[in-house]
């Protein structure tokens, strides 16, 4: 039987709509003939209500703490895969054979120099630009130069657009950081993998060999992983908001970037950090949780509490571990951000506060901390985000291309505005 939800407005009108349900997870309530038939507007800022679209790429329990790319369970993919195999399973719904993995790590590998052309657009920042201000500006930059892959209408495009946008983020994230600190540029090695090849371009200098450490890589292509997608979030909102309209995929992922930027979003590992730094001392902590809890402060523990998880994020646990390995490895387990960031965590998982709210770590808690420890500075983090995401970005902006039923997004609003007047002469005003 068709599950009906029903709507009884004050002045005597029943309005009816169907409940829509999904494979696993919330029903639906398909409320697109709501204005048509009442003429009223649903109302919700922030959409915590709201499913925005119908998808089949991730799922997040926020209770149970589950997150699943395309059914499989993070916690699996991170240690069974690596990050270009959840890059295949995120754009084709499934997890590559060995065959078909060696031909799409082939044509990303194929994929990751830019047009030489692109260095000049560097050359107009100054050094110390925020580099995500540089990455929103020269991804923008790319619809520039790929008129070939440019018809989002045509699947061929959309897929050459997508090998692009995953092969070259880390080459674009390295030159603005190598820019930044007045480092030459590093050409990609193709005889590197995916990940030891982005940590190459960052790290190395002309003068020496770079020494790839597999324990570091492992460690990053596993934050890429944890990365990679997380259904319909602000910067996936965002990049689909400008499809939807048809705009090209590059500046789509440009408008996710800059939305990433945001310390409530991305931005929340470079603030995580800083807010760590300016704590400086365990003995410090206990002050510094007192002004988290008082709104007026307008501070936030940052890297804790999230929209959908209202347990512990997963990614949060994974990130721990990982920088437990890569401090240990690097024999820095006396890390004193990290023992502050241990310390922070028990003591606001033991307040009230905290707790009541339901305001566990999220995955930007820890993963300043490895990312510091791997030698990224604090400013790129976001940067690494947005590289690691850019597949999500792009799975999700396909998917909705796609999609029969997908129109512009166009929200409408409630009005508090003034109420239609005339203008008067300006001596009269
Ligand atoms: C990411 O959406 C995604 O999936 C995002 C992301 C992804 O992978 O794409 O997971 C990545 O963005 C993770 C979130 C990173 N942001 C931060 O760590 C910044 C700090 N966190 C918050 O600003 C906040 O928790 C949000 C933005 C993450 C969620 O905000 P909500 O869901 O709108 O919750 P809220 O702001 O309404 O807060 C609910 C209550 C409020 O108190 P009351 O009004 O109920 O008394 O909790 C309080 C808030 O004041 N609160 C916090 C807090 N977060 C919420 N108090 C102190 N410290 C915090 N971090």
């Amino acid at each position: 039987m068709d599950k009906k939800a029903t709507l009884k407005l004050s002045d005597g009108r029943t309005l009816e709509f169907p409940v829509l349900g999904g494979s696993i997870g919330p029903d639906v309530i398909d409320i697109r003939s709501l204005y048509g038939q009442g003429g009223v507007f649903t109302y919700d800022p922030g959409f915590l209500s709201t499913a925005s679209c119908a998808s089949s790429i991730t799922y997040i329990d926020g209770d149970a703490g589950l997150l699943l790319y395309r059914g499989y369970p993070i916690e699996q993919l991170a240690t069974h895969c690596d990050f270009l195999e959840v890059c295949y399973l995120l754009l084709n719904g499934e997890l590559p054979n060995r065959k078909q993995k060696e031909g799409f790590v082939n044509t990303v590998t194929h994929h990751t120099m830019v047009h030489d052309q692109l260095n000049r657009f560097f050359m107009g920042f100054r050094r110390d630009a925020h580099p995500m201000a540089v990455m929103v500006g020269v991804v923008g930059a790319l619809s520039a130069f790929y008129h070939d892959s440019l018809d989002i209408a045509d699947p061929e495009h959309r897929k050459v657009a997508a090998f692009r946008l995953i092969a070259k983020m880390p080459t674009i994230v390295a030159m603005a950081y190598k820019y930044s600190i007045g480092q030459p540029f590093v050409y990609p090695q193709n005889s590197l993998s995916y990940t030891a090849n982005f940590m190459r371009m960052m790290f190395a200098v002309p003068a020496e060999e770079y020494n790839v450490n597999d324990v570091l890589v492992r460690a990053l292509d596993r934050i890429f992983i944890l990365h990679a997608d997380h259904e319909q979030n602000a910067s996936t909102s965002t990049v689909r908001l400008s499809g939807s309209s048809g705009a090209n995929p590059f500046a789509c992922i440009a408008a996710g970037i800059a939305c990433l930027w945001g310390p409530a979003h991305g931005g929340a590992n470079e603030a995580a950090l800083e807010m760590l730094e300016s704590i400086g001392d365990v003995s410090k902590v206990g002050e510094f949780i007192k002004k988290a809890k008082d709104k007026s402060s307008g501070v936030r523990l940052m890297g804790f509490g999230h929209r959908v998880y209202k347990h512990y994020d997963p990614r949060a646990k994974l990130m721990r571990e990982t920088c437990h390995e890569v401090l240990d490895e690097l024999g820095l387990h006396d890390d004193p951000l990290f023992k502050l960031a241990l310390a922070l965590e028990k003591i606001a998982l033991e307040d009230d506060y905290f707790v009541s709210r339901k305001l566990y770590p999220n995955v930007d808690f820890y993963s300043g901390i490895v990312q510091r420890a791997l030698g990224i500075p604090v400013s790129m983090f976001t940067c690494i985000f947005a590289l690691a995401r850019t597949v999500g970005w792009i799975a999700q902006w396909n998917e909705m291309i796609g999609d029969p039923e997908q129109k512009i997004g166009r929200p409408r609003q409630l009005y508090k505005g003034a109420a239609r007047r005339d203008v008067q002469p300006i001596d009269r005003r």
